[in-house]
């Protein structure tokens, strides 16, 4: 009989990118009933995942290099203590199902032999049709049927990583290894709320309306004894003890929703990543983290006085908020860049930041993608980028990325790294000596194949290449609400 599956644990029983599942979901492809799919049907669009089972039917008596197992191998195991906790809840459910079933075999059972005594004492005909109707019906459920091999994956996939359901927004994530709620949440590209990252705040909290969890470190913060008993519980501390778990919490919608905040960074790494272009990696302290949005920027202020500050946009991850980095380019006109330049900032140093600011930001939707960046554009390019990848909810991800100067390319690896690691992302680089020339030269490699179909741009680099893209994207008929741009140093 085929179960039914979230499109989330769909992919990761297949290995397939989850915006290919929805994509033919949105094709029709797929049928969803009440947003789950069948494993049957899974099993007919994918036949090769029978074949990769093997793998885990063998794992279970002797580990042999497949694919399934192999991705299982390959995720970080829970602790001890939330594994036992999840095998024992299976374990509860397996028992509940035997006992159950053994109930209504031994009804079916009792029933059959009233049957036949009733048949011996009555002349009815329906009651001998209804003892071989009985009996069919008991030879068909009792028959060795072939293992549902995602089925079987699936119990498998619940004991190492759980799903989370979010109300009201319905966004699911999984929990793999040690991380918190709030770790595998952010890791998913979710915007939860949160402020601390350890404890002490209470503005993660949320409320457990189905499922279990378990708390992963002390915490400074009292829950009231009400909220206890309300099933909250605070999603930096805890994680998923059961297969399953629906929690009630509010998510950011957009920039108004997250606070400004001031905190005092270290610099933990300084290094040029090309003649004119400086890698700045700040760290948060443990008890404060930055809470931003992909694509969003930061008031950056130097120890060395009053007036050494400068905006800058973030181009890490939001889901790493102890980590920021940003790529300063060479500008004597921006103070902060100028004393970086200089030598006069040292590993070890304080930075202040303020923020985050911003509307450069993923709105809400699962077009394809395409990102334009010109030089250290690419810094909240990658920002996005990381967050779509995170998301995985666009079909598709092309990065333009122009460069206007000989290292305008830094991070050429990076962008190799992501289309050896994702079948959906592609990357052109191009060059140039005038923004605004390479910007026409861009939106004519795009013409080729993106303009016929609807796609959202994000733009970023300098205001000769911004105006130069935007006005050709919008001349080419670009709805104005999928053109995203920003002006960056
Ligand atoms: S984020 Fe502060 S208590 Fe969880």
């Amino acid at each position: 009989m085929a179960q039914w599956v979230t499109i989330w644990r769909a992919a990761q029983l297949l290995g397939v990118p989850r915006a290919t599942l929805q994509q033919r979901v949105r094709a029709g492809e797929i049928e969803l009933a009440d947003g789950l799919v069948s494993t049957e049907a899974l099993l007919r669009l994918y036949p090769q995942a029978q074949l990769e089972a093997g793998g885990l039917l063998e794992r279970v008596t002797r580990i042999r290099d497949e694919a399934f197992g192999r991705r299982v191998r390959e995720r970080l195991l829970p602790s001890q203590e939330v594994l036992a906790q999840r095998l024992f809840r299976q374990g509860q459910e397996l028992a509940d199902t035997q006992r159950h079933l053994q109930r209504y075999h031994a009804l079916v059972l009792e029933l059959r032999d009233r049957l036949a005594q009733l048949a011996c004492d009555s002349p009815d005909p329906r009651l001998p049709e209804l003892q071989r109707q009985l009996n069919d019906g008991l030879a068909r459920a009792l028959a060795t049927e072939p293992v549902d091999v995602l089925d079987v994956m699936d119990d498998v996939l619940k004991v190492v990583s759980a799903e989370v359901t979010l109300r009201p927004s319905g966004h699911q994530f999984t929990v793999e290894g040690h991380d918190t709620l709030l770790q595998a949440g952010m890791r998913a590209g979710l915007k939860l709320n949160y402020g601390c990252g350890n404890g002490s705040c209470g503005m993660c909290k949320v409320r457990i309306t189905s499922g279990q969890v378990v708390r992963t470190m002390p915490t400074d913060y009292a829950l009231s004894e009400n909220e206890k008993a309300q099933g909250y519980v605070l999603a930096c501390a805890h994680t998923a003890a059961s297969a399953e778990l629906t929690i009630e919490t509010l998510e950011a919608a957009g920039p108004a929703d997250i606070p400004p905040q001031q905190l005092v960074t270290t610099v933990r790494a300084l290094r040029p990543l090309g003649a004119d272009t400086l890698l700045l990696h700040l760290q948060t302290p443990r008890s404060h983290r930055l809470r931003f949005l992909a694509g969003q920027w930061v008031m950056l202020g130097l120890a060395q006085g009053e007036g050494v500050r400068a905006r800058h946009p973030i181009a890490s991850c939001p889901c790493d908020d102890r980590n920021l980095h940003f790529y300063v380019p060479r500008d004597a006109a921006d103070p902060v860049a100028a004393r970086l330049f200089a030598g006069a900032v040292k590993v070890g140093d304080a930075v202040t930041v303020w923020g985050p600011d911003g509307e450069f930001v993923l709105a809400d939707e699962t077009l394809p993608l395409v990102f334009a960046a010109c030089d250290t554009g690419f810094a909240p390019v990658q920002s996005l980028i990381e967050h779509a990848l995170s998301l995985d909810a666009a079909p598709s991800i092309a990065l333009f990325w122009l460069a206007t100067r000989p290292d305008g390319h830094f991070l050429a690896n990076q962008t190799r790294a992501w289309s050896d690691s994702f079948d959906h992302f592609e990357s052109t680089l191009s060059t140039s000596d005038d923004p605004a020339r390479g910007a026409r030269e861009m939106a004519a490699a795009m013409r080729a194949d993106l303009f016929d179909i609807d796609c959202a741009f994000y733009i970023a680099g300098p205001g000769g290449f911004v105006d130069a893209l935007h006005g050709e994207l919008a001349a080419a008929g670009v709805p104005a609400a999928q053109l995203h741009a920003e002006v960056t140093p």
